[in-house]
């Protein structure tokens, strides 16, 4: 099959358009609603094809030239108008949750980005010589000079790094926070890197400065160490957590789980507001940041476990908590943890979720004893497919 005419139908959940040929599904990178285009197919299996713009015909009036050059890169939404991405990830939410765990009301508008690009203050980049990414599902390496969702301080590095002798690097990682650390994975001279950052870590152990940097969300200040998990984008962080205050009753006798706490951010932004927090939370990097972050914020009520949330909600059993906030990874709670937390039966629960899929999923889990009285998406990612969600859940009387 040389090159095939397709129209895009709509976009997939991944930000790729969907056309047909000859009864298959295709889906095409780069392809919006209403385009339609030449297409050269690179991927043929039984029920679709994925295939390659080579040439438009007709162009919707919602693309925009992207600000980043780079093709096939995790930028699946730089080439349509912010707005309509906003619209595009909002009935994402809203499809995904009708279909699969039957909500048909209570989606608010999406929380927009301040920043839409230049917002990431993590990202981990291959080498080859040079700094850059392998293109989507392949190994291709593509150098890069700039990295364009990455804030200032992580282009200040990529700038350094590329005049460096990078032959027996593999892969670099730059957390750029208030202070900055780099993660080397292979050996280079650190000279000219000192200058930009506050912390090397080579091969795991730490050649240069402090061994966790320093970030503030709101009006906390948090150690992050090399392996902790920390939220990538500062303004909406913020505007997700003050989301999480906002939707709790504030009660100074009220007992508050934070499950998957990460660095204790959620938890210790809470912990003003009620009687007190337990924290859990799997990743040991990020338990030892909690507990220096319970005392850099002087977060005395606060308490952090290290384990899975699963056995250490066992652990607690017959534990009285008024407020679960669970924040998981991709893969959501799945059902073990959904019923160890209807054992603990708080009366809210605040589900902050990265996976609209895997939320729908828990919330079928828990229909018959929670309510969910609002979903928020906010655009955490601008430019990519991805979204996330606060929801709001009431014990049903
Ligand atoms: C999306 S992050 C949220 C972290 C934190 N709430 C925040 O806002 O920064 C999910 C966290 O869950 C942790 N995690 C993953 N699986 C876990 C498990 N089974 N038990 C406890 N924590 C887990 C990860 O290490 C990560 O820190």
């Amino acid at each position: 099959m040389d090159k095939i005419l397709i129209k895009c139908e709509k976009l997939d959940d991944f930000g790729r358009g969907i056309g047909f040929y000859n009864g298959k599904v295709v889906f095409v990178f780069n392809f919006l609603p209403s385009e339609e285009a030449y297409v050269k197919i690179v991927l043929e299996k039984k029920k679709f094809l994925e295939g390659e713009v080579l040439e438009f015909l007709k162009v919707s009036p919602d693309r925009v030239e992207g600000r980043c050059p780079y093709e096939k890169d995790g930028c699946s939404l730089k080439h349509l108008k912010y707005e309509k991405a906003l619209e595009y990830k909002e009935n994402k939410v809203k499809n995904i949750l009708a279909k699969f765990a039957g909500l048909n009301s209570g989606v608010r508008k999406i929380v927009p980005s301040p920043k839409v690009w230049g917002y990431r203050n993590k990202v981990t980049l291959k080498v080859h010589g040079k700094v850059g990414y392998y293109k989507n599902g392949t190994h291709d390496f593509v150098p890069i000079d700039k990295y364009y969702l990455a804030n200032e301080k992580i282009n200040e590095v990529i700038s350094v790094l590329n005049n460096e002798d990078l032959s027996e690097v593999s892969e670099i990682t730059i957390k750029a926070y208030d202070e900055v650390m780099i993660i080397i994975k292979g050996r280079m001279d650190i000279k000219d890197l000192t200058l930009v950052c506050d912390s090397i870590y080579m091969n795991d152990e730490l050649v240069y400065g402090k061994k966790f940097v320093l970030a503030s969300i709101l009006d906390c200040k948090f150690y992050v160490l090399k392996d902790a998990f920390f939220q990538v984008n500062k303004e909406m962080t913020e505007k997700l957590y003050s989301k999480v205050l906002d939707s709790l009753p504030k009660d100074s006798n009220k007992k508050v789980l934070d499950l998957y706490c990460g660095t204790g951010t959620i938890g210790i932004f809470l912990s003003k507001y009620f009687k007190e927090v337990i924290g859990i939370e799997i990743n040991e990097d990020a338990i030892e940041s909690a507990n220096m972050n319970k005392v850099l914020n002087e977060a005395d009520n606060v308490k952090f476990i290290l384990g899975d949330v699963s056995s250490k909600l066992e652990f607690l059993r017959g534990y009285q908590a008024d407020i679960a906030v669970v924040d998981p990874p991709r893969a959501g709670l799945g059902k073990r943890c959904v019923l160890d937390i209807l054992r603990i039966n708080p009366e809210m629960i605040v589900y902050v979720s990265c996976d609209p899929v895997t939320l729908a999923r828990d919330l079928k889990f828990m229909e018959d004893s929670y309510e969910v009285l609002e979903v928020t998406p906010f655009d955490m990612f601008p430019q990519t497919y991805h979204v996330e969600s606060v929801v709001v859940l009431k014990r049903k009387a």
